[in-house]
């Protein structure tokens, strides 16, 4: 019950997420390459909450999801293998470079300067997502929603 709750609000998150991105990585670019007078600083902030949240509901899936299997034998299998190392070191990784880009940005979002740091750490945090997401044609267990 709780499992399929966690699952279902991670899975569907994932396209909130997504949509939160390329929004902030829009306003970004803009601001960082058109020098457009807009407020970046909370699409970021939002964006970089999201995250965090996918990340809290990730972390508990991992100690209660079938699928994260604690034995050596999982690591022969493509797809255990995937949910025991890949999914959750890369997204980790992702999640960091997103949080060090906000914290590193946050006092300098008012100048093209500040969101041009800004958008190279959330394009190189998303590429990081995508990769690493349960996409169904890779990881054929996984689903869209
Ligand atoms: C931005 C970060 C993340 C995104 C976008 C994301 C996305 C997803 C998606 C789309 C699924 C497939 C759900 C389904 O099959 O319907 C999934 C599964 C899973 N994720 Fe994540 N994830 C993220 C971060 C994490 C992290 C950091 C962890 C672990 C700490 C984690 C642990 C898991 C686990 C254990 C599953 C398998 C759940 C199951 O099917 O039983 N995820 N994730």
């Amino acid at each position: 019950m709780l499992y399929n709750i966690l699952l279902k609000s991670h899975s569907g998150l994932r396209w909130l997420l997504l949509f939160m991105f390329i929004a902030a990585l829009v306003q970004l670019g803009r601001k960082a390459f058109g020098n457009a007078d807009i407020d970046v600083k909370k699409i970021s902030l939002y964006t970089l909450i999201l995250a965090h949240i996918q990340l809290l509901l990730g972390l508990a899936l991992y100690f209660i999801s079938p699928k994260v299997i604690f034995d050596a034998a999982a690591m022969k299998d493509s797809i255990l293998r995937f949910y025991l190392v890949e999914h959750i070191s890369l997204m980790l990784i992702a999640i960091i470079i997103l949080t060090i880009g906000y914290s590193k940005s946050k006092a300098l979002f008012a100048l093209p300067g500040g969101a041009k740091k800004a958008f190279y750490y959330y394009l190189i945090s998303l590429v990081l997502i995508l990769v690493s997401i349960p996409w169904p044609f890779r990881i054929p267990v996984a689903g869209w929603f």
